[in-house]
């Protein structure tokens, strides 16, 4: 066993986005480039030498590959144990039990989360801190910055190891423990849920549910925790074997991407709940019968229900949501007398509220939801959430929403993606409207007076950093609001996202269809940034 060095130089495009660092795997296939970054993720951790790390990935197609890669780099740069998943398989959750459960230094997750994969797909890596949450700015940061002087790399001259066997292997003059990928994650989820209330509601004739794990991560973990231990029919999970290139499909959970789902939920005789996960498992969409609802619903109506849970019944510290969010759960969070934060888009942001207990349910408009579990969102969580919410209340997932939306009104809440702009044009469009938000308050348009028009600048209450440029946003006197920003996930030119929301409290207009209810939102959206005029685009990629 020889450790080598290996002379390198840098890339300039290793900046970590909102979820670590994502690129074609084309590009990540050029020499030196996986190298290249975790050496520098390595060398921006401090004293590494004699510390756990975990790794594993989504499967997609060069998961293995580089889990092999980072293995040697690891042994090479001092690491003394890595866990790793069976065949370099964790969920994002399940990466973050992990690290948790073992009290590792921190962990490296392989996954492009729901962007497609294969040859010609995306692939990316990302670092997670030892409370097995995403690394905070000032790591990210670091590693950038290290990505942009690098010289050289340390790894190993060994054959790789054979990550299909569970046990203890030594790699150098580290051991290498492969685990299943799925018995810490769902002993947890039965820590946390009332598994004996959610096998009765399952094993009733009258109760149906169908998941669709997309071809990508959660099959084994569905089928372990729904069918296997939870008694659901035979058949609940549906496209439960991760493929490498996830069946050539796209799996976001959304209405558009996961189609197959969602032509069944809205069919006659639909199955009671309906759930579909992301590529790496950290997404959740629910549908009840003929039925969606929107994550940022589905987040208030968790909180809200939070006394049908075993971990959360005896009350929330805080609720957390990312600034595009709907404001749907700060209206529970002020019933409940809790605490409520708004924060940048990315689940970084909740680590230290999570942390410092100052939050118990975080969410996402973007199919997110999670809780001081563990550091990151969790789809089948949400899922479990959900069932044991079902169990306990014996109604349809739509009354359950409807009766939510009597009580506390309901935030219409749309979100439209135009995806791959160029992204010069990108850019100018969110310049030229950044430069127009200061003459906007006061004025009324689409017949609500704004009352704010900035740039969302987040101060974390908990360690004070600043993250400025986090989204453009308009609010209006009656907590209407218009957000613009770019995605920070993207691999092809430039994401805009347009978010959309506003708030109905009475009683006969809560059954409105969403794009009706906001169209004039949406058309002063479209006027304020030039949308059609700049891009020529005259409507979305994608309407959630
Ligand atoms: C997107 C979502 C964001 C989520 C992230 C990672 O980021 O909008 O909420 O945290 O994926 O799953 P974006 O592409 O908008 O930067
Ligand atoms: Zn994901």
């Amino acid at each position: 066993m020889a450790i080598i060095s290996i002379p390198s130089s840098p890339f300039d495009d290793q900046k970590p986005g909102t979820s670590g660092l994502r690129k074609k795997v084309t590009i990540f296939q050029q020499e030196h480039y996986l190298e290249n970054f975790v050496q520098s993720t390595f060398n921006s951790l401090g004293d590494i030498t004699g510390k756990t790390l975990v790794v594993g990935g989504d499967g997609r197609f060069h998961n293995e590959h580089a889990v092999q890669v980072i293995l040697k780099m690891a042994s090479a740069n001092g690491f003394a144990r890595v866990i790793v998943g069976q065949n370099g398989l964790l969920s994002t959750p399940a990466a973050s039990v992990v690290i948790r459960k073992n009290n590792a230094f921190g962990g490296i997750i392989l996954s492009a989360s729901h962007n497609p994969a294969g040859p010609n797909g995306d692939f990316g890596i990302k670092y997670n801190i030892g409370n097995g949450g995403p690394a905070p700015e000032n790591i990210t940061s670091s590693i950038f910055s290290n990505t942009q002087t690098i010289s050289s790399y340390l790894t190993l001259d060994e054959a790789d190891i054979n990550l299909n066997n569970i046990g203890t292997q030594q790699l150098g003059k580290m051991v290498v423990d492969i685990i299943d990928s799925v018995s810490d994650y769902a002993e947890l989820m039965a820590e946390l849920f009332d598994f004996d209330a959610i096998s009765t509601l399952l094993a009733d004739s009258s109760f149906n549910m169908c998941f669709d794990a997309m071809h990508a991560i959660t099959g084994p973990y569905a089928k372990e925790i729904l069918e296997n231990q939870l008694g659901a029919k035979p058949g609940t999970v549906i496209n439960g074997t991760p493929l490498t290139d996830f069946g050539g499909g796209h799996p976001d959970p959304n209405l558009t991407y996961a189609k197959e789902l969602v032509d069944v939920m809205f069919a006659d005789n639909a199955p009671t709940l309906g759930a579909a996960s992301d590529g790496d498992g950290d997404r959740n969409m629910i549908l009840g019968d003929n039925f969606f609802v929107t994550p940022s619903d589905s987040l208030a109506i968790m909180a809200a229900n939070a006394n049908c849970i075993p971990a959360y019944k005896n009350g929330l510290s805080g609720i957390a949501r990312s600034m595009p969010t709907s404001q749907a759960p700060d209206r529970v969070a002020e019933k409940l007398g809790i605490e409520c934060h708004e924060t940048p888009t990315g689940w970084k942001f909740f680590g230290n509220l999570l942390d410092a207990e100052r939050a118990t349910l975080c969410g996402e408009e973007s199919f997110g939801s999670g809780s001081n579990h563990i550091r990151e969102k969790d789809g089948l969580w949400a899922v479990l959430y959900w069932l044991n919410i079902l169990a306990v209340r014996e109604q349809s997932i739509a009354d359950i929403v409807m009766q939510h939306w009597q009580e506390y009104g309901r935030n219409y809440y749309t979100r439209h993606d135009y995806e791959a702009i160029p992204s010069d044009i990108a850019k100018q469009l969110m310049t030229e409207l950044e430069q127009k938000l200061p003459e906007l308050v006061g004025l009324t348009l689409a017949d609500r007076t704004v009352k704010y028009s900035d740039n969302f600048s987040y101060l974390d209450p908990v360690d004070h950093s600043v993250s400025k440029n986090q989204g453009l946003r308009i609010g209006f006197e009656d907590g209407s609001r218009i957000i613009f920003r770019l995605s920070g996930t993207g691999t092809e030119g430039a994401t805009l996202r347009v978010y959309i929301e506003a708030y109905e409290s009475d009683p006969d207009m809560l059954g409105q269809n969403t794009q009706q209810a906001l169209s004039k939102l949406i058309n002063l959206a479209d006027n304020l940034a030039g949308i059609t005029t700049l891009t020529g685009r005259t409507e979305p990629t994608v309407i959630t």
